[in-house]
C-alpha cells in the first residue's frame, strides 16, 4: 500500500488560505485522552459536522457501521486489531463537507456543473480537519483523502489507481456508494440493497477493487443492508 511521504504535492491545497466562505473552523481543544484515540477524535469532528449538517453525520454514521461490519467479515480478517480504527475512519471520511455551503449539500436536485466541483473539495477539507490531531490512526487521513479515488485511475482528488490507494480508501468508497444508492434523495429514491449490489458488481475494476467487490458478494458481506 502506498503511503503519502512527508512532502507531499498536496500540501499547498491543505495549508493556504481557505476559498472565501470556507473556513476550516478552530477546532475544540480537546482533552490529552480523548485526542489519544482515533475514535474520540473522529466523535470530536462529528460533534463539529452536526452542527453544520446532520445528514452527512448519519449516512458517515452508517458508513461506519457497514464498513466495519465489512472489515471484520473479510477472509483472513486482514483488520483484525483494528476495528475501531476501521469505524472511525469510516465515521471521518465525509467530515470535509463540513466547509461546503449549505445550499449544496441540501440541495433537492442533482447538482450544476460548478457545485459538484466545489463538492469535490471536500477531501482536502477533511484531510485538513484530521491532520490537526497528531494521535489519530493514519486510516482516518487515507479514508478522508482517498474515498472518491477510482481504481482505474478516474476519481479524485489525486487521481489513484488501484493498489495506489490504501486499503482503507478502497473499503470505504465501496461501502460509501452503496449506502449512497440506498439512500432516497429527494429527487430520486433510493435503490434496493440488492440492485445497489448489482450496481457495485458492475463497477468492479472500474470504480472499485475488483477483488474486494468479489469478495464482498461472494461472501454476501453487505447482506443486511
Ligand atoms: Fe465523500
Amino acid at each position: 500500500m502506498m503511503r503519502d511521504t512527508p512532502h507531499r504535492p498536496y500540501s499547498v491545497f491543505v495549508s493556504g488560505p481557505a476559498a472565501p466562505g470556507l473556513t476550516v473552523p478552530a477546532p475544540r481543544p480537546p482533552s490529552a485522552s480523548v485526542a489519544a484515540t482515533s475514535l474520540g477524535v473522529a466523535s470530536l469532528l462529528m460533534e463539529q459536522l452536526l452542527d453544520h449538517s446532520p445528514a452527512v453525520v448519519t449516512h458517515s454514521l452508517r458508513v461506519a457501521r457497514h464498513a466495519a461490519r465489512v472489515a471484520s467479515r473479510l477472509p483472513g480478517d486482514p483488520w483484525r486489531g483494528r476495528e475501531s480504527e476501521v469505524y472511525a475512519a469510516a465515521l471521518v471520511h465525509d467530515v470535509g463537507k463540513i466547509n461546503e455551503p449549505l445550499d449544496i449539500l441540501l440541495a433537492a436536485r442533482p447538482l450544476t456543473a460548478i457545485e459538484y466541483a466545489c463538492i469535490k473539495d471536500h477531501p482536502f477539507h477533511g484531510v485538513a480537519l484530521v491532520r490537526r490531531y497528531a494521535a489519530v490512526s493514519p486510516l482516518l487521513e487515507d479514508a478522508a483523502w482517498g474515498h472518491h479515488e477510482w481504481w482505474d485511475g478516474s476519481g479524485y482528488p489525486r487521481r489513484l489507481a488501484g493498489a495506489e490507494i490504501p486499503a482503507i480508501a478502497r473499503l470505504v468508497s465501496l461501502v460509501d456508494a452503496f449506502d449512497a444508492m440506498c439512500e432516497n434523495r429527494p429527487y430520486r429514491a433510493g435503490m434496493t440493497p440488492a440492485v445497489a449490489l448489482l450496481e457495485i458488481e458492475r463497477g468492479a475494476g472500474t470504480q472499485f477493487d475488483p477483488s474486494l467487490v468479489d469478495i464482498v458478494l461472494r461472501h454476501n458481506l453487505l447482506r443486511d443492508g
